[in-house]
Formats: C-alpha cells, sequence, structure tokens
C-alpha cells in the first residue's frame, strides 16, 4: 500500500506539471525544399530566431531544409492538412493547387531588375495575388527573393535553337512548359530534390534555376555549361496554413507578423549577394564553363520566349497580366 501511495502521488506531481505543460512554446514546422545555405533556407533560421526573441520564447519555429521533411508537391498537402504550419514555396508551384495566377511570375523577361519586381510585390497587385490563397486555407504572409533564373546543359548555350530537343527539367508551372517548347525543348516537371540526380543520370539534359540553387545542390558538377541568360525569376511566398494562424492568440500573430517583416527585409536584402557568391564559387570550381551572353544573344531567347505571355493569357487571366505590367514599370 504504501508503493501504491507513492505511486499515486507520482501521478499528482505529474498532473501537477501540466501547468508548466501549458506553456510549452507553440511550435511552427516550417519545411523547404533548398539547402540551408541558401536565401531562403537564411531568410527561415533568421525568422526562427525573430520569432523567438519577439515572442520571448512563446513561439519555436523548427525549419527543415532540403526536403528532409517534405518534397514538393507533399508539403503543400501536408500545409493544407496542418502537418506543417509554414512553407515558402517557390512561385511556380501553386498551380497545382489550382491557384493559376501565381505562374504570372514565371513569364520569361517579366522582370527587367529586382526592383521592378518589388514594385509587384510591395504593390496592390503582390496584395491581391496573396488573397488567391485564402479559399485554398492558406495565408499568404510575405514575397522572399531568390533571384533570376539562368539555363544549364552540358553542352554550350549560346542560341534559343541549342535547346532545341533537349529535356529540361521544370517546376510545375504550366508557363515554365510552354517557355521550354517555344524554344523546341521538352520540358519535364520533377521534384526539386531529384534534380541533381536526373542530370547526373541522364534523364534530362539541362535545367534553370537561380545561381545559388544550383551551386548548393551540385548540380554545376552535372552540367558543364552554365550560359547567364536570366531569362525568367525565381522567388517565393511565404505561406502559412489560415486555421493555425487565425487560431493563434492575437498578441503573438502581431509579434510573428514583426518577426516575418523583419526576416522579408533580410532575405530581400541577402538575395542577389548569395546569387553572386554561387556564381564565383562555381567558377572557382572549374567545373562548368559560365558564358555571358552578349546583348544581341541575350535578345533572341527574349524574342523567342516573349510570345510565351500572350499564349498563356487564357490561363493566367489577361487582367492579372495587365495589372503586373503596369506595376512593374
Ligand atoms: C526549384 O524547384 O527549382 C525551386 O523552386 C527550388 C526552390 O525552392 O528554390
Amino acid at each position: 500500500t504504501r508503493r501504491l501511495a507513492l505511486s499515486a502521488a507520482a501521478v499528482l506531481t505529474l498532473s501537477a506539471s501540466s501547468v508548466a505543460w501549458a506553456q510549452a512554446p507553440i511550435v511552427i514546422k516550417f519545411s523547404h525544399v533548398v539547402a540551408a545555405d541558401t536565401p531562403k533556407g537564411k531568410a527561415a533560421e533568421h525568422f526562427a530566431k525573430k520569432a523567438a526573441e519577439l515572442t520571448k520564447g512563446r513561439v519555436k519555429v523548427e525549419v527543415y531544409a532540403n526536403s528532409t521533411l517534405y518534397k514538393d508537391k507533399e508539403e503543400m498537402e501536408a500545409l493544407q492538412l496542418g502537418a506543417v504550419q509554414m512553407l515558402a514555396p517557390s512561385l511556380a508551384k501553386f498551380g497545382p493547387l489550382g491557384v493559376k495566377e501565381f505562374e504570372v511570375f514565371d513569364l520569361p523577361f517579366i522582370f527587367s531588375s529586382y526592383e521592378s519586381l518589388h514594385q509587384v510585390t510591395n504593390g496592390a497587385s503582390g496584395k491581391m495575388l496573396l488573397s488567391k490563397l485564402e479559399p485554398k486555407g492558406i495565408r499568404g504572409l510575405a514575397y522572399w527573393d531568390n533571384g533570376f533564373k539562368s539555363f544549364s546543359l552540358n553542352a554550350p548555350i549560346k542560341a534559343p535553337a541549342d535547346l532545341k530537343g533537349k529535356k529540361m527539367r521544370i517546376q510545375s508551372s504550366k508557363v515554365l512548359e510552354e517557355q521550354m517548347r517555344a524554344l523546341g525543348s521538352l520540358p519535364q516537371v520533377m521534384a526539386f530534390s531529384e534534380v541533381y540526380q536526373a542530370l547526373q543520370t541522364g534523364v534530362v539534359d539541362g535545367t534553370e534555376n537561380p545561381i545559388s540553387n544550383l551551386y548548393t545542390q551540385k548540380m554545376h558538377e552535372v552540367q558543364k555549361n552554365l550560359t547567364l541568360t536570366e531569362h525568367g525569376y525565381l522567388g517565393y511566398a511565404v505561406i502559412v496554413n489560415k486555421k493555425f494562424w487565425d487560431g493563434l492568440p492575437a498578441d503573438i500573430r502581431g509579434q510573428l507578423e514583426q518577426a516575418m517583416a523583419q526576416s522579408t527585409t533580410y532575405a530581400n536584402a541577402i538575395a542577389k549577394v548569395e546569387n553572386d557568391t554561387a556564381l564565383a564559387a562555381v567558377e572557382k570550381s572549374g567545373k562548368t564553363t559560365i558564358y555571358k551572353p552578349t546583348p544581341a544573344e541575350r535578345l533572341a531567347f527574349k524574342k523567342a520566349l516573349v510570345p510565351v505571355h500572350q499564349k498563356m493569357e487564357s490561363r493566367i487571366g489577361k487582367d492579372v497580366i495587365q495589372s503586373i505590367y503596369k506595376d512593374a514599370g
């Protein structure tokens, strides 16, 4: 009986600790597919740090990089199911969710610079686009930069014809599919986590990415040629499960919004530098020949790719494209 009494006391002690349990931090699982050492990877870590600081430890953000938790397609489903709370997918990956308008960001040559892009993401059309996520149970919190994409392959790329007949890996966007078709290449949708191996084994011949993604996935080790076409933009929407977000205590949500604002400033300040550093590292590796097209050569890509805008009008919406043109300047 003494033993029993003791264990009853232990149970009491345990339930008393449920008071402490109630103080356990709110956990936000933030899953993403790129390396930690990238613009998105660093910005996610920055957000985790700021969130802990500003909420005084009431929120713990757990960042899972490099597709360790979910790959492209799974992470969107996991967010909707509430298995993760936060993601920052590329703007090119919202089509399968039924939000086709985001593919406007994939239109080749639509932004001439980061400044022009920011006029969109910080403006009315940026806000309008994020609101399209609401009916999917998703709240869009911010846009984070990565950068401009360039083509890579195991053969020199100087003209659009050099990509003809090549199997090119793309993100899950119909605009990117059309872009590759406009060059006569064969687009292949594939999760980011599988690209390195697909390039290595020849499942695809080439791809397009900002240099920070190419370098941190070691794609340059299996791509002999990189041409700095900078023909399109790749960036992110930071998104949360709406039900989770709306259910947070108001003070905490406010602090997290502040942490997000600071992390967005950080993300957009480092993105170009990260890509420039990655390019220097690719060059230093000596594994890939980097080619900078002449203005005339780049213009030839532009001429080949701009018709994609009109072709995709019915998918994205003419009004959406027009409002982006207007904001982009
Ligand atoms: C890709 O799949 O190439 C990119 O969207 C990866 C990323 O998240 O930057």
